[in-house]
């Protein structure tokens, strides 16, 4: 399976409202229209869209009565590759959802050309997918200004905590063809592993450093350290929680904060993000450095643990 990228992130909230300012005032997103598959669907007055770029949509919030993720859209190039997707994960055992025909399947509702859902082992769903709902005349503006957003390597990542890192890398590489790039050691048997599906250091790193499996965060990557450091600024005169203090990872070595979504996992604002040679690149067993910063409980958690001193 050869993913492209981090496509898509859908998010629950039992609120929409917080997410509205959350997401344009602080975080900049541009608020988007439903895709047409949505109108017949669910409605659009339960979704908020939002725009990171020239793709119709990057990030959905769904009204519901329990906050968390909701989805992740991982990125095929066509339909041969989604169709050779989908048979692997069937012939590696995982039960898939398929879209289903017509207006109100699951890939009309996203706008896309077909899709594919599977649970993880932690329950988090994610979806395979092909044909990214394109605005070509519309330009992205950022209602905050942020001058744009880096996806040409998949949007972002995402952070899962789960029970056993190792377990959780053998998963992602053989189901997703995430390849390794990094392997941190946390200390007391504890790991972060980092994988990438392109040249972007990783689109899913899991750790085992925190007890509790969880989705932990998302990171989205702004074009400029001005951006970053503008929508620091605006979390710091919110009264949104910061979850990580403005730092720099010693990895990928993405300069960023991490502030608390309204649906309670975390988003990394940042930028800088290195890119890899995903060719030629062979896989680092590293320390938990950090550059600076990043200060906060997810980081007292992991001094306390004895990942870092
Ligand atoms: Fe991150």
């Amino acid at each position: 399976m050869k993913i492209r990228g981090l496509g898509y992130i859908g998010f629950h909230a039992t609120d929409l409202a917080p997410w509205r300012s959350f997401a344009e005032e602080l975080l900049g997103f541009m608020p988007a229209g439903a895709p047409a598959g949505m109108a017949s669907g669910s409605g659009p007055q339960d979704t908020l869209f939002y725009r990171l770029d020239e793709r119709s949509w990057r990030v959905a919030v769904h009204q519901s009565p329990k906050p968390g993720l909701a989805s992740i859209g991982w990125e095929l190039a066509d339909r041969t590759a989604f169709a050779d997707a989908a048979e692997h994960l069937e012939r590696c055992g995982v039960a898939i959802e398929r879209s289903g025909p017509g207006a109100r399947g699951a890939a009309a509702v996203r706008g896309v050309s077909d899709l594919v859902a599977f649970a993880d082992p932690d329950g988090n769903r994610h979806e395979l997918f092909y044909g990214a709902p394109t605005s070509l005349h519309d330009r992205f503006v950022s209602p905050a200004g942020v001058s744009g957003f880096v996806t040409a390597n998949g949007m972002g990542h995402v952070l899962f905590v789960v029970r056993d890192a190792r377990a959780a890398e053998d998963y992602y590489t053989r189901m997703l063809g995430l390849r390794t790039t990094d392997r941190m050691d946390m200390g007391a048997g504890k790991r972060a592993i980092f994988m990438r599906a392109n040249d972007r250091h990783h689109s899913v790193a899991v750790t085992d450093v925190i007890p509790e499996p969880m989705f932990h965060h998302v990171m989205f990557e702004a074009e400029r350290l001005e951006d970053v450091g503008r929508a620091w600024e605006r979390l710091e005169r919110s009264t949104t929680p910061i979850m990580m203090t403005l730092g720099q990872h010693a990895n990928d070595p993405m300069l960023s904060f991490y502030a608390t979504s309204p649906s309670g996992c975390g988003v990394e604002f940042g930028c800088g993000g290195t890119l890899v040679d995903d060719a030629s690149w062979a896989v680092r067993e590293v320390g938990p450095e950090e550059l600076w910063g990043h200060r906060g409980p997810t980081m007292d958690a992991i001094e306390a643990g004895g990942g870092r001193s």
